[in-house]
């Protein structure tokens, strides 16, 4: 379903058959909202946050490419969360026959303009599904389609936001005792260590090469985030907290306890794509990059009180 979102933005809208249902602006190729079959939303999009070019939407899930972070000759997190995707009106079918998946397809390709900037053609599919039961799955195909023979290379991630009741009752497992650059530090490089992850200040933190499953436990609200990824190594967590949060005028100075960012993300050693030759599509990993996502937000439903 196409319609409008907030000032005159095309968006998407997901629904499963149980009332789950997705939300995703072409603005970003941005999902800005996912609920479970009870209505509640699991993803943190500001009361603040700007829906308006040229500044990224500040929550729901920012895909971060050519380019993670500042390092680099582009801008913050490369340029795909501020341009405007399209949809694909018929995408190939679904790897899996399954009907019961609501499925978009939206396309981000190089343009003239930011050509000048970033000097590749590629062609970036970015699928995203709503499962039976209101899993959450993106999967990014992106293809080189230089026609000079020139590989490129490129940072990723999907930022994604999650909403959290109260940020100090929140644990990460997975990611223990695992080395991460430290983005507060100079990118230094530490070993976590102990036991799962909990915030008390602010976070900003690269961990590599991560297992494919995270988790992320919301006691409050007695929910877990479980993260599956494929093709993307590293895992960034990110909390502004106060002080950062008070910087940023797209983010309310006390929404930093109501959120957390994982992010799925390729940081550290950047995916190197050859230009696409092959006339097979789909069968060698030198010509699709797949990076997917799987979220699932599993339920322990509170007794009643
Ligand atoms: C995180 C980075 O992914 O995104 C942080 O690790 C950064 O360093 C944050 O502050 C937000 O970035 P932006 O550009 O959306 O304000």
């Amino acid at each position: 379903e196409l319609c409008k979102g907030l000032n005159g933005i095309d968006k998407v809208i997901l629904r499963e058959v149980r009332g789950c249902s997705a939300q995703v602006y072409l603005y970003g190729g941005q999902v800005i909202s996912w609920k479970n079959e009870y209505g509640e939303e699991l993803l943190f999009v500001s009361s603040k946050a700007v829906f308006k070019p040229p500044k990224a939407i500040r929550g729901g899930i920012p895909i971060c490419f050519p380019q993670f972070g500042s390092q680099g000759s582009l801008e913050q997190h490369g340029f795909a969360r501020n341009r405007l995707w399209s949809v694909d009106p018929d995408p190939p079918p679904f790897p899996v026959n399954n009907p019961n998946k609501a499925f978009v397809d939206l396309i981000l390709k190089h343009s003239e303009e930011d050509m000048k900037i970033w000097p590749h053609r590629y062609e970036f599919r970015l699928r995203i599904t709503l499962g039976p039961g209101g899993d959450l799955m993106l999967t990014s195909r992106i293809r080189n389609t230089n026609t000079d023979g020139k590989s490129f290379a490129f940072t990723f991630a999907y930022h994604t936001y999650l909403a959290v009741s109260d940020i100090s009752e929140v644990r990460v497992e997975g990611l223990e005792t695992l080395d991460y650059l430290d983005n507060m530090k100079d990118k230094e490089r530490f070993t976590e260590q102990g036991d799962a992850i909990t915030f008390e200040s602010e976070v900003d933190k690269v961990y590599l090469s991560t297992p494919t499953k995270i988790a992320i436990l919301d006691h409050e609200r007695k929910r877990t985030f479980v993260l599956r990824k494929d093709g993307l190594p590293d895992a960034v967590v990110w909390n502004p907290w106060d002080k950062k949060a008070k910087a940023m005028p797209d983010f309310g100075d006390d929404e930093y306890k109501h959120m957390l960012c994982v992010e799925a993300a390729c940081v550290e050693k950047p995916i190197i794509l050859k230009p696409d030759w092959v006339l097979v599509v789909r069968l060698t990993y030198s010509k699709w990059i797949l990076a997917r996502i799987f979220w699932r937000a599993e339920f322990k439903r509170a007794e009643k009180r």
